[in-house]
């Protein structure tokens, strides 16, 4: 029986356990995702305490504990820390070892639907934001050989944090969110990692993309909507179109395999997701 779960809050209406519970199923695996939502009301260690007697499989940590939690692990994996933010717990022989699934998620979503991009790492690569789901991003890729891979948001102060991840082989320029408009033309990937676009505010856009690349692949890490005002602009200029809900699946396949050493092939789960996101 493996006893599974998930700390957040709020996390009511969380697509995880839907996603987990379909995984163990396909992966012919007794168990259960349980939800434990911590109001800032509550002691977060007390709670954590209640966690740990329980001696759980592993859970997934959610806002707002993603670095709350540190604290509380025996070990970190070398993704984690280099992100500074943990999404998934295993319980190793009584040790919680944190990891971070959200970059290689991305990539592993990016992989499923335009793996001919994964032959050529030196495209050039945009990342539009610079909080926490830009930095596992930007480490994902350049950890998977992405050798020019350029930043822009809105504050330069967190983009040059996340270039600071850099190796010697990567190449990465920050840049405002006007230069980014202004290069547009030059990139071959670009992934939108803002809240900008996400419901209620659907008609807007973090920039501008008139100049974009017909070749380019135009990413969006929002799914609510499904198809933002970003990917929709990208899709009428002829651009290639990649959708953010496949993220959330991807990350999750990555948290089930840290958890159980299954390794799950979920392509056809794109479009029940699709529909499980419409129906909110
Ligand atoms: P997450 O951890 O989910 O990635 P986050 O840490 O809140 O979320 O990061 C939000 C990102 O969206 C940041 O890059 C933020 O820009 P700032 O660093 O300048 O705050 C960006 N962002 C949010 N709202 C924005 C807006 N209206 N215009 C431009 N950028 C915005």
């Amino acid at each position: 029986m493996y006893d599974l779960g998930l700390i957040g809050f709020p996390i009511a209406h969380s697509l995880s356990p839907w996603i987990h519970e379909k995984f163990l199923q396909r992966a012919g695996l007794e168990g259960n995702y349980s939800m434990f939502e911590i109001s800032p009301d509550q002691s977060f260690e007390q709670k954590i305490k209640q966690l740990k007697k329980r001696n759980m499989n592993g859970f997934n940590v959610t806002v707002p504990f993603k670095q709350t939690i540190i604290p509380f692990l025996d070990q970190l994996d070398l993704e984690a820390e280099k992100i500074g933010a943990v999404n998934t717990v295993v319980n190793k022989n009584g040790k919680w070892v944190g990891y971070n699934t959200d970059g290689t998620g991305y990539l592993r979503a990016l992989k499923s639907k335009y793996p001919d991009v994964f032959k050529n790492k030196t495209v050039n690569v945009l990342i539009l934001g610079a909080g926490g789901a830009a930095r596992g991003i930007y480490y994902a890729m350049m950890m998977d050989g992405f050798k020019n891979i350029d930043i822009s948001n809105r504050t330069y102060t967190s983009a040059y944090n996340i270039a600071q991840l850099k190796n010697e082989e990567t190449n990465t320029a920050i840049l405002s969110l006007a230069e980014a408009e202004k290069k547009i033309h030059t990139y071959d990937v670009i992934i939108q990692t803002t809240s900008v676009g996400m419901r209620p505010d659907i008609h807007q856009s973090i920039i501008h993309l008139d100049q974009l690349k017909e070749t380019a692949i135009v990413s969006d890490i929002v799914y609510q909507p499904i198809e933002t005002k970003f990917l929709k602009d990208a899709k009428l200029l002829g651009a290639n179109i990649h959708y953010g809900h496949t993220m959330l699946l991807y990350q999750a396949q990555y948290a089930f395999e840290i958890w159980t050493n299954k390794q799950l092939i979920i392509n056809d789960m794109d479009e029940e997701l699709q529909q499980k996101l419409k129906g909110r």
